[in-house]
């Protein structure tokens, strides 16, 4: 009697778990027999990103996203998972070869871009360039920041906010990359009538913190009278903080940097980071897709469209706050 209610009982459990596995897992594991597909769409549009999980390619992207559900277009995100050249090549030609309707990408180097971009156009593909351009492609329009004109406001920022000799190292998101290259050089040409300032160094951080913390270390290891510090891209701020915070606390230098990401912004409101470049790329997003709707419906839009760029200090993080909720406090 006693093992025939034991029976029973373990009978109720196996039953119950098996029960209870069906339902969730139907409800965990079912594909819906409708996928949503790019041909319910009027737009098959692809964005290309530098990196994927970058957090300033993801504002890009949300800014993307946004104008893709306003416009019923079917939006797609790829690129390589960290910054590298070969692969960002082999994603384009792949989604060249895939025939959507439109790409947005950047025209990061003439030699390796120039070429697909013109080949995405033979096949009918428009193609917008984001965030860096490739005005000698045959790319229809251009959204995104004057990197020149920015690099050479960080250097007059540079000159208002220091007094007295400043020694500087430049940490650059990639060499290669035509928007890092333009930046380096607006700042160039922005402190070269200073004989005050002059950069000592430069050093590359491949777009990463890490690669920014060991770039800024290299520096101070070379140049340990270094008093200032400028980041061409979003996360060379936090990297160089970094190193700062940890080795150097008493040196205080000057920073300047890339990007309104939460924590370059948190570090500027510490006093840890003296200035931010701003730039817009929500704004780059959404009016990249945009563009390329424009393109498609046979309209001739501005072929160059610069976003607003703008030095943000501390005391102006209020202000901005409120001006720039599409983009900052995303
Ligand atoms: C640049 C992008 C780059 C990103 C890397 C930004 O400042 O505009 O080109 O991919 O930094 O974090």
């Amino acid at each position: 009697m006693y093992k025939k209610i034991i029976n029973l009982v373990v009978l109720v459990i196996l039953i119950t778990s098996f029960l209870l596995m069906t339902y969730y897992g139907v409800n965990t594991f079912h594909v819906k027999s409708n996928p949503i597909e790019p041909q319910d769409f009027q737009y098959h549009f692809v964005l290309i990103s530098e990196e994927t999980n970058n957090d300033y390619w993801r504002l890009i992207e949300s800014g993307a996203i946004d104008a893709a559900k306003k416009h019923n277009v079917y939006l797609e995100y790829l690129g390589p998972s960290h910054a590298n050249m070969s692969e960002h090549v082999r994603i384009f030609d792949k989604a060249i070869a895939g025939k959507v309707d439109g790409i947005m990408i950047q025209g990061i180097s003439d030699k390796e871009f120039t070429p697909l971009i013109n080949k995405a156009r033979e096949k009918g593909i428009s193609i917008v360039t984001i965030d860096t351009d490739a005005p000698n492609s045959r790319r229809e329009v251009y959204v995104g920041t004057d990197n020149y004109q920015s690099g050479y406001m960080a250097g007059q920022a540079l000159i208002e906010d220091t007094v007295g000799e400043q020694k500087v190292g430049v940490v650059i998101g990639r060499s290669a990359a035509s928007n890092q290259d333009l930046r380096l050089q607006g700042f160039m040409d922005a402190i070269k009538s200073e004989s005050r300032i002059q950069i000592v160094g430069v050093k590359e951080s491949n777009i990463t913190k890490t690669g920014a913390v060991q770039a800024t270390y290299d520096l101070l290891k070379e140049h340990p009278d270094i008093t200032a510090f400028y980041g061409t891209s979003a996360l060379d701020g936090i990297g160089i903080t970094q190193v700062i915070r940890t080795i150097r606390p008493n040196l205080n230098p000057y920073i300047i940097t890339f990007d309104t990401l939460p924590e370059t912004v948190e570090l500027l409101s510490k006093g840890e980071i003296d200035a931010i470049v701003v730039q817009y790329p929500y704004e780059m997003g959404f009016r990249a897709v945009e563009m390329l709707i424009e393109l498609k419906d046979g309209r001739h839009p501005e072929p160059l469209q610069y976003t607003k760029t703008e030095i943000l200090h501390q005391k102006d993080l209020s202000s901005l706050q409120n001006d720039q909720k599409g983009d900052m406090a995303r």
